[in-house]
């Protein structure tokens, strides 16, 4: 059995506090974004990630320091790792949610969503394999929609836990249709191996979707938990 630890905040404010437990390239990285949304978002992913990894580790938040470099080139804009643990991570944030999902030990993929698109052709086109669309086709708009946003989190999910995100075609995965237990079915990616990864929707709350994908072949046990500045004493 492998569990995985999965964290929901909501954008913290950007304070001094928090802009402290930033390095210097991730201070950079903030302030590169223009938009205030945007550098909350990137800024509690950090704050959580690192509250969340240093209480794992003993250690004051401040000085958590991950690597994320990317694998296309040498920006610290990929997947977080935490060198010199067996601790792997996986940040997700959209609208007004922040994730953080952690495992020890096997590679972990998170991903959250703003469910209020419609799951129109052009979007079911991009992201469903020809099974996934016939799965959805006979199905009413809302629970296509719904059945959409689960396809989509949980491939992303499992995309990120490769580390190599969208670098895999989204049509070469084809998940369990709705009304099946979720997982992967089949990958024409050779990253993903369909008997080696589990996958979990997740509740991150109304007006929102969401999944985390673990590669692993043992029984995955996930715990959801939201969190605030205060909860972990930050
Ligand atoms: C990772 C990716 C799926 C993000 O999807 P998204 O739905 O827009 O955003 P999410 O909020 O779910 O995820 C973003 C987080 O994923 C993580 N991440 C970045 N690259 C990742 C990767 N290759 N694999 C897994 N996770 C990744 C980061 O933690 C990032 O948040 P942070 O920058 O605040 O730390 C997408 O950007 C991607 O596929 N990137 C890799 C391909 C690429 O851009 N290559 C060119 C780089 S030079």
């Amino acid at each position: 059995m492998i569990t995985c630890s999965v964290w929901w905040a909501t954008p913290v404010e950007d304070t001094a506090a928090h802009r402290e437990l930033l390095t210097d390239v991730e201070r950079a990285r903030f302030e590169a974004y223009r938009r205030g949304e945007d550098r909350r978002r990137f800024l509690t992913g950090r704050v959580l990630a690192k509250t969340v990894v240093g209480r794992q580790l003993g250690v004051p938040a401040g000085t958590v320091v991950f690597d994320a470099s990317c694998e296309d080139c040498d920006k610290q804009h990929g997947p977080p790792r935490v060198p010199g643990s067996d601790l792997e991570l996986s940040i997700s944030h959209s609208g007004e949610r922040v994730g953080l999902a952690v495992t020890a030990g096997a590679k972990v993929g998170l991903d959250v969503e703003t469910t209020t698109r419609r799951a129109d052709d052009g979007l079911l086109e991009y992201t469903l394999s020809p099974a996934e669309r016939s799965a959805v086709a006979a199905l009413g708009d809302d629970a296509r929609t719904r059945a959409f946003f689960r396809y989509w989190t949980g491939k992303e999910a499992l995309m990120k836990a490769t580390g190599k995100g969208l670098r895999i075609p989204l049509t070469s995965l084809t998940l369990a249709p709705p009304d099946q237990p979720p997982g992967l079915v089949s990958s024409a990616d050779p990253a993903l191996d369909a008997a080696a990864t589990r996958l979990a929707p997740l509740t991150p709350g109304d007006g929102y979707d969401a999944a985390v994908a673990v590669l692993t072949t043992e029984e995955l046990d996930v715990t959801e938990r939201w969190w605030s500045p205060a909860t972990l004493g930050n």
